[in-house]
Order: structure tokens, then sequence, then C-alpha cells
């Protein structure tokens, strides 16, 4: 299911690309460098999976799941920034900014952003809907979430921020990252009529979980199998593995996967979900 879905996704956003005649033709190229350009498509994955426990996954669900994938591209463009963590590599590729300078990169990011939004209420969703998802998404991807914790995160690398690292470092990883895999899974159950609180204790779980990996990965894989750069180090970046160790990160991801785990123990399906849980503690990109 996972390849699955993927591979609808990654051509769905292809076509959407082809679709956009937006008449300056390298704002057009740097969006869609970032869009089509691979990924695991986890964000898409999350909430499809979710519904299609429920129900058939419907022409207006991939518009939803697009839009997350907008929103997670322009995090990384803009993550990639020279300013933020000056990453060169990104899907094994050149990032963004290399490709398309600093200017046109941060308005891609910007784009994509927006775009996000505008693929939510431009669906046939039940209007209620359509403001529970904008809500969700809005609070754990912004000023409660995702731009919080990459403020933290690069105020951290700086040495800015006077807080004790273990609390800092689970306060980096729960907005950075863990917000948003979080509001998929609630999106996934609103949009699927089933119980949202169930799905937001196994994203946040899964969230935390997967980005110990990621750091995990940043120092004990091969940068071609990763297919970004290993900046963390470099960068002075606050990771588990830094406050931890290695192996104890290891464990601690594998812990909270079992947490996830549990949450949906008694959905009806939830293999698939332990499925997803899986590929996300044993990827190795
Ligand atoms: C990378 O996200 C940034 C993090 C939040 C860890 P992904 O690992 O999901 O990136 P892609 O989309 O698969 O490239
Ligand atoms: C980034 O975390 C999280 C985002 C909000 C994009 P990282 O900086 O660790 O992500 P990678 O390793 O560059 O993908
Ligand atoms: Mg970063
Ligand atoms: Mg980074
Ligand atoms: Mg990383």
């Amino acid at each position: 299911m996972i390849d699955y879905y993927r591979q609808i996704i990654d051509s769905k956003l292809n076509q959407f690309c082809n679709d956009q005649n937006l008449h300056i033709d390298n704002f057009r190229g740097a969006l869609c460098y970032s869009l089509v350009n691979g990924g695991k498509r986890l964000r898409a994955i999350l909430v499809l999976t979710i519904i299609a426990l429920k129900r058939q996954v419907s022409e207006d669900d991939y518009k939803i799941a697009m839009g997350l994938e907008m929103m997670h591209a322009y995090s990384l463009i803009h993550d990639d920034l020279p300013a933020m963590d000056n990453a060169l590599l990104r899907r094994n590729l050149p990032t963004n900014h290399i490709v398309f300078g600093e200017d046109l990169a941060i308005l891609a990011g910007d784009g994509l952003n927006t775009n996000a939004f505008y693929m939510i209420s431009n669906t046939n969703i039940a209007p209620e809907k359509i403001v529970k998802i904008v809500k969700t998404l809005s609070k754990k991807t912004g000023i409660y979430g995702m731009v919080l914790g990459q403020a933290a995160d690069i105020l951290s690398s700086k040495n800015r921020l006077n807080k004790p690292q273990k609390w800092l470092v689970n306060f980096i990883h729960k907005n950075k990252t863990a917000r948003f895999l979080q509001s998929c899974c609630e999106i996934g159950a609103i949009l699927s009529d089933q119980d949202e609180k169930i799905f937001s204790k196994f994203g946040l779980y899964l969230g935390m979980s997967y980005q110990i990996i990621d750091d995990y990965l940043d120092i004990v894989s091969d940068k071609k199998v990763l297919g970004k750069d290993k900046k963390d180090i470099d960068n002075n970046t606050l990771t588990y593995p830094k406050v931890y160790g290695i192996k104890k990160s290891l464990n601690l991801a594998n812990k909270l996967k079992g947490l996830a785990i549990d949450a949906v123990k008694n959905i009806q399906g939830h293999e698939r979900l332990i499925e997803l849980a899986e590929f996300i503690v044993k990827r190795v990109s």
C-alpha cells in the first residue's frame, strides 16, 4: 500500500505541475522542482492510509494529500537555505536555492505553503470539515508547531537558548517535525469520521520517532543512500544522538514506535498502521 499511494501521489503532483500555466516559467520551475522530484511521500501516505481504513479514497482526499506534500516541500526548501541548514543536496539533487537562487527558493516555499490551503479549500468536502482541517494544519505547521520548532532548532544551534538540553531536544523535535505528522493523522481521521484523538496520539508518537531516526541516519547513513547532506554536526544542531547517544536514541525511537502502535491497537485494519510505523523506524533514507 505504501508504494501504491506513493506512485499515485507522484503522478498526481506531476500532473498538477504540467497543468500550471503561471506565465513565469522560472517560478513554476522552482515550485515544481521540489514538488515532483521524489521523497517518501509519508505525509500523503499517512492521510490516505488512515482514510482507507474506513472507506474508499476519493479525488478530494488526493487533493488534500497533495496539499500536505506542498506544505512539506515548502518546509524542506526553507530548511535547506543558507541562513538555515545551508544544505546543498536534497533527494539526491542540488537543493532548490542552488538551482534557482535564494530569491526564487524563498518565493517557491512561500507559494507552496499558501497553496496547500488552496488545495484543501478548493474541494467539495463539507465546509465544517475543511475548517477543521485548515485549523489543525495551520496550527501545527505554524507558530504552534513546525515554524516554532524550526526557530528553536536554529537558535539552539547558535547557542542562543538557555534551556536544559533534554527539554529542548524534545521541544524541537515535537514542534519541528512531530506536530505536522500529527496533523496529517488528525486530517485522515476528520476526512473519514474516525476518532481524532486516537489518531492524534498515533501521529505524535510516530512523528517523534520519525525525527529521532532522521537524526540517527544523519550519523550512520551514507550520503548517497540518504540523498541529502549530513549537516547536523557541522551545524551544531541539537539532536537525540547528541543528547542521549546513538544506542539510546534508537531505543527511544523504537519505544515511541511501540507507543504509536499501542494507540491504534483497537482500530480495525490497524495492521496497515503498524506497517507504516515499522517503515518509519526501519527506513534507510
Ligand atoms: C525530512 O522529511 C525532514 C524531516 C522532517 C525529518 P522526509 O524524510 O519526510 O523527506 P522526504 O519527503 O522523504 O524527502
Ligand atoms: C527539518 O529537520 C524539519 C523541517 C521542518 C523541515 P532537519 O533539518 O533535520 O531535516 P533534514 O535532515 O534537513 O531533512
Ligand atoms: Mg533543519
Ligand atoms: Mg535540514
Ligand atoms: Mg535531519
